[in-house]
């Protein structure tokens, strides 16, 4: 990541996120909207905060306590919006929480894909020569954006779609919203601001045409790739957002050798980092942290959350896997659902149909289907059959199950916790085990098998 190059002139920056998000038609705050796994506004402020700004503020006014209370970072200044009458209203707000001296970077709270390097050499553009900048973007499609008029290298003037001529809507060149300038020219322009216009709002694009007249002309930067520009107004713009970021997400695994079987389908909600000659399968998602060492294959239709799976571990179609720890090559799924706390040592399998949740699985054993493994403990070279459960919930405490090396668990059965089973031990299949067994002998508790001489299935009654 590119860093800003040292300023002798502190930076502050504003993020605007006290809009109403009329056309996402939600009930929560728009910038809390997840993109890629986490709200617009969070991937806005990890931006802001890798620019080492000696202050961030943030405007806000609509669901404003959902906002605050989900970033209880301290060094955020919460400035309240009382009433949204536009975005130069809203940086009016801020004026008097700035200081005098330094520059300030203001950013839309949802325009939520630009990254550090496409903001960086505006800011280090903006001094007391260039006094006000620009992010512009170039857009194929600009409709609802605000169109930036040019003459001789400089930005004259923003206009709004609704407010634009018949001239000025064929522009393509398009305001992202990211402007950069000083404290004290700032202050003066939004100080001059009034909505006598169409949208009755104090526009902050309006400042432009104040700077011009002032002989001060914005410079602007270009946002190459334009998309990452895009502003998610509605849920069509927010999804084609995500798609972006998603293919460019793939594109980036690609290029580390990653084997995506299709790069449309592959969603990455969080960090995913990947070792040589990992194989990804279609339609998988990946949430939070997630690691995948060298040789790992994921089958297609899983979601694989905050995992760290080691090198050559095989994860078949239709899995759930969450807090997942593969200590060596396993085998998970198809169709197995391992919840946090669940630790697979090398040559482990979990097959179809088995959940797991807080259970150590020794290495080369095996639980290959049916089965729910909780609060366990299980040594290596386990066979545990199918349809076994540990009980480990009496209704009110959870209670844990030893189970030790080379123990073989026969089919169906129940094993009722607290309990420890020896090493070695052999569990007759259709056992409800209430009590302890030890190591080396078979330990059943099933009801003797009978058959009555004889009987006669009843008559069906006329
Ligand atoms: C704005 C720009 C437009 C630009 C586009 C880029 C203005 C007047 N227009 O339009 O030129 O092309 O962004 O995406 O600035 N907000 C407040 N308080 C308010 C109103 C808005 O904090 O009173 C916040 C919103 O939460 C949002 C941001 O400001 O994060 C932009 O507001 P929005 O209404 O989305 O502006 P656009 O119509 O997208
Ligand atoms: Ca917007």
């Amino acid at each position: 990541m590119s860093q800003l190059k040292p300023s002798l002139q502190p930076l502050e920056i504003v993020v605007l996120a006290a809009g109403v998000g009329t056309r996402m038609r939600s009930n929560q705050a728009k910038v809390m909207l997840n993109l890629a796994g986490k709200p617009m506004l969070a991937h806005v402020l990890s931006m802001a905060a890798a620019l080492a700004p000696i202050r961030i503020h943030i405007v806000y006014g609509h669901k404003g306590e959902q906002l605050s209370a989900a970033f209880p970072d301290p060094k955020l200044n919460w400035i309240a919006q009382t009433e949204q009458l536009g975005t130069g209203h809203a940086v009016r707000c801020v004026i008097s929480h700035l200081e005098p001296k330094s520059k300030v970077l203001i950013l839309y709270g949802d325009v939520p894909a630009l990254r550090i390097e496409d903001v960086a050499p505006l800011v280090e553009q903006c001094d007391k020569k260039d006094v006000i900048g620009v992010l512009l973007a170039n857009l194929e499609a600009p409709k609802g954006y605000g169109r930036a008029v040019v003459a001789q290298g400089r930005v004259t003037k923003i206009v709004e779609e609704k407010l634009a001529t018949v001239e000025e809507l064929a522009i393509t060149l398009v305001n992202t919203g990211l402007i950069c300038t000083q404290s004290v020219d700032l202050a003066r322009w939004v100080n001059q601001l009034d909505r006598n216009n169409l949208q009755n709002e104090y526009l902050l694009t309006d400042i432009f045409a104040m700077a011009a007249r002032e002989s001060q002309p914005a410079y602007f930067q270009i946002c190459e790739p334009a998309w990452r520009a895009f502003g998610a107004n509605d849920a069509s713009q927010l999804v084609e957002l995500e798609r972006k970021m998603q293919l460019d997400c793939a594109y980036t695994l690609l290029a580390k050798g990653v084997r995506l079987a299709d790069p449309n389908r592959i969603d990455i909600r969080g960090m995913l980092t990947t070792g040589m000659d990992v194989e990804i399968d279609a339609n998988v998602v990946f949430e939070g942290e997630v690691s995948l060492a060298d040789d790992v294959k994921i089958g297609p239709f899983n979601r694989i959350k905050n995992c760290n799976l080691a090198a050559g571990t095989i994860v078949h179609a239709h899995c759930d896997l969450e807090g997942v720890v593969s200590h060596g090559a396993c085998e998970i799924g198809p169709f197995a659902r391992l919840r946090p706390g669940t630790v697979l040592q090398q040559g482990s399998k979990v097959g179809n149909f088995v959940e797991c949740k807080n259970a150590q699985v020794g290495a080369s054993t095996k639980i290959s289907h049916l089965s729910y493994i909780g609060d366990a403990v299980l040594g290596s070279g386990v066979n545990i059959g199918a349809g076994t459960i540990t009980c480990n919930y009496d209704g009110v405490n959870k209670h844990l199950t030893h189970i030790g090396d080379d123990v073989f668990v026969g089919s169906n059965t129940s094993l009722i916790a607290p309990l420890k089973i020896g090493s070695g031990a052999t569990i007759g299949a259709g056992s409800v085990l209430t009590s302890s067994a030890g190591a080396n002998q078979l330990t059943l508790s099933r009801a003797p098998q009978k058959t009555i001489s004889g009987w006669t299935r009843p008559d069906k009654k006329s």
